[in-house]
C-alpha cells in the first residue's frame, strides 16, 4: 500500500505535467533512468498526430482539416531511455522536434476526437507501471491516480532561453524572438483550451525549475518518491 492508502496491483507510476520548454523531457528520461522505470513523453504521440497530418498536406489551420483517413501507422519504441517515434515504419523523433511540429501539435491536441484517440494508447502504454509519464494532463486526466505527480515549471524568459539553446544548436537560423512568440502562444493554446488543458493537479508538487540545476531537479524529485513511496521494494 502507498502512502495515499492505495493497495498497487502495478509498479508505481510518477507523473511529469508543465508547460513547453519547462524540461520534461529531459527530467523525465534520467529520473526514469534512475528508477529503472520506462519514460513515456505523451507530447510525441501529439506531434507524431500532427506530423500525419502534415504529410497529408495539412498547413496548421485548424479551420482547415485535413482527411485523417489513410494516415500512416504511429508505434512508440523505447531505446535507451527515450521514446522514439516511428511513423509508417519510418523513425521520425528527431524530425518532429521542430517548433513548426510542436505548434501544430498544440493545435491539433484541443481537438476532441485527437485526445479520444490517444487517452487509451497513453493508458496501455502504462498499463503495468514502472512508468515516468511526461505531458500536460498526466496528473489531471490520463493517469489521475498516479502514485507521485509533479508540475515542473520555469519562468518564461528561461524556458526561451533553454529551447533557444537546443534549437540553434541544430539550425543556425533560429531565432529568439519566434521562440518566444511559439512558446507564449503555445503556452496560451495549451492552457486555454476546452478538452484537458494544462492545469496544475491539485496533488503535484509543484517545482520551479528557473534556478535548478537539471540534477537538483532530479535530486529533488528521488527524495518526494522516497517520501511517498517509502517502500522503494515497489521501486
Ligand atoms: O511536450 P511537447 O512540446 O512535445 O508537446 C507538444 C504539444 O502536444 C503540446 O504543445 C501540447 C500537446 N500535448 C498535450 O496536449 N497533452 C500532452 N499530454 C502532451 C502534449
Amino acid at each position: 500500500m502507498n502512502e495515499k492508502g492505495a493497495f498497487l496491483n502495478r509498479r508505481p507510476i510518477i507523473t511529469i505535467d508543465g508547460p513547453a520548454g519547462a524540461g520534461k523531457s529531459t527530467i523525465c528520461s534520467l529520473l526514469a533512468a534512475r528508477l529503472s522505470f520506462i519514460c513515456l513523453e505523451t507530447g510525441a504521440l501529439y506531434r507524431a498526430e500532427a506530423y500525419r497530418l502534415k504529410l497529408q498536406g495539412w498547413n496548421g489551420n485548424p479551420e482547415n482539416r485535413a482527411d485523417t483517413k489513410c494516415l500512416p501507422d504511429i508505434a512508440l519504441k523505447q531505446d535507451k531511455g527515450r521514446t522514439r517515434v516511428i511513423v509508417g515504419g519510418r523513425d521520425v523523433t528527431e524530425i518532429i522536434r521542430t517548433e513548426e511540429i510542436g505548434l501544430m501539435a498544440s493545435t491539433i491536441s484541443a481537438m476532441p476526437e485527437i485526445r479520444q484517440k490517444l487517452l487509451p494508447l497513453q493508458r496501455e502504454l502504462a498499463a503495468e507501471g514502472g512508468v515516468v509519464a511526461e505531458g500536460r494532463d498526466m496528473g489531471s486526466v490520463v493517469f489521475p491516480d498516479a502514485d507521485v505527480k509533479f508540475y515542473l515549471d520555469a519562468s518564461v524568459e528561461e524556458r526561451v532561453k533553454r529551447r533557444y539553446l537546443e534549437m540553434s544548436s541544430k539550425d543556425a537560423r533560429i531565432n529568439w524572438k519566434d521562440i518566444e512568440n511559439d512558446l507564449i502562444l503555445r503556452d496560451g493554446q495549451d492552457r486555454g483550451r476546452f478538452i484537458s488543458p494544462l492545469v496544475v493537479p491539485a496533488d503535484a508538487v509543484v517545482i520551479d525549475s528557473s534556478n535548478q540545476s537539471v540534477a537538483e531537479v532530479i535530486d529533488f524529485m528521488i527524495s518526494v518518491i522516497e517520501r511517498i513511496l517509502p517502500s522503494r521494494k515497489c521501486l
